[in-house]
C-alpha cells in the first residue's frame, strides 16, 4: 500500500494570499517529487455552487442555512467517491485545500452560535483533520485593499468584518492547539511568505531545509 498523502489546509481572511501561496507550495512539492492535488471550499459541486450564489446575494438565504450548506459541501468534499479528499490521500497524493472547517468556525460562527457550527462540523472533523493548517495573517486594511483590487466584493467583505474574522481565527487557534496551525504573517513580498510556509512543510515531511 502507498504511503498516505498529507492534507494541508490554507486559512485566512479574504485577500490574504491563500491561493497564490498554495500554488507556490504545490510547485515546491512537485519539484521534490511529492504529487499534489489542489482544491478549495466552497467546492465546485452543486452544493458549492449554491453557496456561491448565496455569498454573492443572487440567492437570499439565512445564516443557519448557509452554515449547514458549508458543512454539507465539506462532507461531500471529503467522502466523494470520484474526487473526494480521502480518495486522493489514500492514493498517496498530497492534498492542498483553500479553506476548511476553521473557515466555518471563524466566518459562520460569527453569525450563528459558534458551538452549533462546531457541532455541525463534527462529522467532518472526525473523518479528516488536516496534517497542517497554514493560517495567513494579514492586516484587515491590507486585506480589504487586496480584495477591492480584485474588483469584487462578497457578503463578508468590510474592514470591520475582516477584523472580527481575524480575531475569531486567533481565538480558535488558541482554543484548539491540537489542530496544528502554523500562523504565518503575510509579507509584502510573497516569496518571503512562501519561505516561511516551506519551513513548516519541511517539518511535516521530515525534510531538511
Ligand atoms: P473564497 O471564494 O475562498 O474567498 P477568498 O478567495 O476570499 O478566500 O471563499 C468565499 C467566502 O466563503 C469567504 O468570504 C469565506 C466564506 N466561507 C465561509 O463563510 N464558511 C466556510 O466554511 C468557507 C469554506 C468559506
Amino acid at each position: 500500500m502507498k504511503n498516505r498523502g498529507k492534507f494541508i489546509v490554507f486559512e485566512g481572511t479574504d485577500g490574504s494570499g491563500k491561493s497564490t501561496q498554495m500554488k507556490m507550495l504545490a510547485s515546491y512539492l512537485n519539484e521534490r517529487g511529492a504529487r499534489c492535488y489542489l482544491t478549495h471550499e466552497p467546492t465546485d459541486s452543486p452544493v458549492g455552487s449554491l453557496l456561491r450564489s448565496c455569498l454573492t446575494g443572487r440567492i437570499d438565504a439565512d445564516e443557519h442555512t448557509i452554515a449547514a450548506l458549508f458543512a454539507a459541501d465539506r462532507l461531500d468534499h471529503i467522502h466523494n467517491p470520484v474526487n473526494g479528499i480521502l480518495k486522493k490521500l489514500n492514493e498517496g497524493v498530497n492534498v492542498l485545500c483553500d479553506r476548511y472547517y476553521l473557515s466555518s468556525f471563524a466566518y459562520n460562527g460569527g453569525f450563528v452560535p459558534l458551538e452549533w457550527v462546531i457541532e455541525l462540523n463534527r462529522p467532518a472533523r472526525e473523518a479528516l483533520k488536516p496534517d497542517l493548517t497554514v493560517f495567513l495573517y494579514l492586516d484587515a486594511e491590507d486585506s480589504m485593499e487586496r480584495v477591492m483590487g480584485r474588483g469584487e466584493t462578497e457578503r463578508y467583505e468590510t474592514v470591520e468584518r475582516q477584523k472580527k474574522i481575524r480575531k475569531n481565527y486567533l481565538d480558535l487557534i488558541a482554543r484548539f492547539p491540537e489542530e496544528n496551525v502554523a500562523t504565518v504573517v503575510s509579507e509584502a513580498d510573497k516569496r518571503d511568505t512562501q519561505e516561511k510556509i516551506r519551513k513548516a512543510v519541511n517539518g511535516l515531511f521530515g525534510w531538511r531545509e
